[in-house]
């Protein structure tokens, strides 16, 4: 599966996708990440990617024109026009291992990370295929929703967790059926593990 995230802060996803199991999927050829700069796609010597609204407001509003051209960019080269681009946004469908599972079937998604007031309307009305939210809180730009985005639907991808996920790929994949865990040594703290997992634990 391929991810291509737009964003003005490409250096934050750095850290993340660089590390555990969203590294190892890269290297394994079961991922793919692409990281656009949108400030890239902007035109004119100050590149500028964002200008207040028309009719006033205060806040920035992020221009059209470089996200478009960003997003066509990634589009035309994957020689596709059925990608979903999926806008990162407090606004959007409240994410969930169900979506997750939903996106873990598509091939190829881009990911749109807003920021700022918000974002031209234009481009949620003709680009942006859906709109995501991770909780309802409002946080200062999509990128780490975008992040919990990729990681939840790697997770999902066929192979990825390789033998963990073989042993009980249901409740390991998801997360969501799993019991407590306990590690050595059999008492911390005073506190025991329960008799149940004990016996037959060398
Ligand atoms: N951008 C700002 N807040 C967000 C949220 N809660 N979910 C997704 N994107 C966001």
């Amino acid at each position: 599966m391929r991810f291509d995230i737009l964003t003005l802060f490409p250096e934050m996803f750095e850290g993340y996708f660089t590390h555990s199991i969203l590294q190892r999927a890269q290297d394994a050829g079961h991922i793919e990440i692409g990281i656009h700069n949108i400030r890239d796609y902007a035109p004119g010597k100050h590149r500028i990617t964002d200008e207040p609204p028309y009719g006033g407001g205060g806040g920035m509003v992020l221009k059209a024109g470089p996200i478009f051209s960003a997003a066509e960019t990634v589009i035309d080269g994957a020689g596709s026009s059925d990608i979903p681009v999926i806008l990162l946004t407090p606004q959007g469908r409240l994410f969930s291992q169900e979506i997750a599972a939903e996106l873990a079937c598509e091939a190829h998604v881009i990911l749109l990370c807003g920021r700022y007031e918000g974002i031209d309307e234009r481009v949620r009305q003709h680009l942006v295929t859906d709109e995501i939210s991770i909780g309802d809180y409002v946080l200062t730009g999509g990128e780490l929703a975008a992040m919990v985005v990729v990681d939840a639907v790697t997770r999902l991808l066929p192979d990825v967790l390789g033998a963990i996920g073989a042993a009980d790929s249901d409740s390991f994949s998801t997360g969501l059926l799993e019991g407590p865990h306990y590690t050595r040594p059999e008492t911390f703290r005073s506190w025991q593990v329960p008799g149940v997992l004990r016996s037959g634990h060398a």
